[in-house]
């Protein structure tokens, strides 16, 4: 997460440097401190008085002007930052980095940090194709500087191609990573996310209220975490998580036949989906149809797979960690579902409380462990949430570590 993490934004003379305003406000909305420094092309493309009042701090724009708040400008923003991220990233500053330069505030930033920078470039295609930008991103990946691909599309200048400055989400999702402990490294992670939509005829299908939300956080957390991640996802609104292998499924059926492809190669299973419980028992080909003055209609329903269920008899070593979606008696109930489905954890939602659950942003959950343990986590963001359920597995393969080291 990026809060009081301290980003050190560097811009640079390009069309691009407007979304630069919009990459500034994205940050300070994750409650990161912002400093901006800009060059001099950059400033002929949008005002540093603009990022001045985005950030909430002044721009460092020239290497000689007398300052507020920083002693020597470039080394103390040097030191001050924990990544710096330069976007728009013009082939000159690429060309300059490549090549030690330092004759301004950026460039001289830049070469004095310990701190991990992220270059994101936004050019004209035929300059991102030319050899010699080619050469010098490949001399400064070698060196250890992070470069994100551009984005493919229409440009400014009317051609199409590799160029655009990549989304601003991404960039804030790769800065995020940048700045995440890789605790889970070395683990391959299966998430499931989403509703199943269980079709009765070819428009219609059974569902739920599930967004995906707190399956995707889970995946993107543990990816930041340094996890390999499978999302299996069942039909939601978000788009597919970058660096995730990605996985569509429809009904409980196909997601079970996608689990059990996948869940050989894991280490840790997380069942967050909202897996329908029955399924239609035929399903028509064409559209029903009303028939006369009927005016009640009945589905015969069938049970679907219990995918969790089936896990828990197959796991062996690895780590499963299921949700319970619960309306009453929640403790109660998604502990009698740790201890029958064979799981390492569960998570147990109030999916009957408005603001949380089903399609909000938040949730308020209680962890419960196959101690008896439960750990009730207030209400926050999924994304939070996820950290939190993640420790609790973290917690779990420590503990087996320290019985395995025990043994020999
Ligand atoms: O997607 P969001 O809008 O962000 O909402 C999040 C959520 C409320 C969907 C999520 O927090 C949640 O509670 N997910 C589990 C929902 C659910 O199906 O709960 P359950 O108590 O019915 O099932 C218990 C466990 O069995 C779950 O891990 C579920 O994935 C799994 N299951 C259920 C039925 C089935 N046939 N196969 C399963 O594997």
């Amino acid at each position: 997460m990026l809060k009081d993490k301290r980003i050190v934004l560097g811009i640079t003379g390009g069309i691009a440097a407007y979304k630069s305003a919009e990459l500034t406000r994205e940050f300070i909305k994750k409650e990161a401190a912002v400093r901006v420094v800009m060059t001099k092309n950059a400033a002929e493309f949008i005002t540093p008085l603009t990022l001045q009042t985005l950030c909430g701090h002044p721009v460092f724009t020239d290497l000689y002007a007398p300052l507020t708040d920083f002693d020597m400008a470039h080394i103390s923003l040097a030191e001050y930052a924990d990544v710096i991220v330069i976007a728009p990233a013009t082939a000159n500053i690429i060309g300059k980095i490549a090549a030690g330069m330092a004759d301004d505030i950026l460039t001289t930033t830049v070469l004095a940090t310990k701190a991990p920078v992220l270059i994101c470039p936004a050019m004209n295609v035929n300059m991102y194709d030319n050899a010699i930008v080619k050469e010098n991103i490949s001399r400064l990946t070698a060196r250890g500087y992070l470069l994100m691909e551009p984005g493919y599309g229409e440009l400014a200048c009317k051609t199409e191609g590799y160029g655009r400055l990549p989304e601003i989400p991404d960039i804030v999702e790769e800065v995020e990573s940048i700045l995440t402990p890789k605790d889970l490294q070395g683990e391959t992670i299966l998430v499931t996310a989403g509703p199943t939509r269980e079709p009765f005829d070819p428009v219609r299908y059974i569902t739920n209220y599930s967004s995906g939300k707190m399956g995707y956080a889970l995946a993107i957390v543990a990816k930041r975490r340094g996890a390999k991640v499978t999302l299996i996802s069942g039909p939601t609104a978000l788009p597919a998580p970058r660096d995730i292998k990605f996985v569509a499924v429809a009904s409980a059926v196909d997601m079970r036949d996608a689990v059990m492809e996948h869940y050989r190669h894991c280490t840790i299973i997380i069942k967050a989906a909202a897996v329908a419980d029955f399924k239609c028992s035929t399903e028509n080909c064409n559209k029903i149809k009303k028939k006369g003055d009927d005016t009640v209609m009945i589905l015969e329903l069938t049970r679907n797979p219990d995918i969790i269920g089936e896990l828990g008899m197959i796991k062996e070593h690895r780590i499963l960690v299921g949700f319970a979606a619960e309306t009453e008696n929640i403790l109660e109930n998604a502990s009698e579902k740790l201890k029958n489905k064979n799981l390492d954890l569960i998570v147990a939602n109030d999916v009957g409380k408005s603001g949380i659950g089903f399609g909000s942003d938040n949730n308020e959950v209680i962890i419960v462990e196959t101690s008896g343990r439960a750990k009730h986590v207030p209400i926050m963001a999924k994304e939070e949430i996820a950290y939190i359920i993640l420790d609790s597995v973290r917690k779990i393969m420590k503990k087996r570590k320290r019985v395995k080291e025990d043994w020999y």
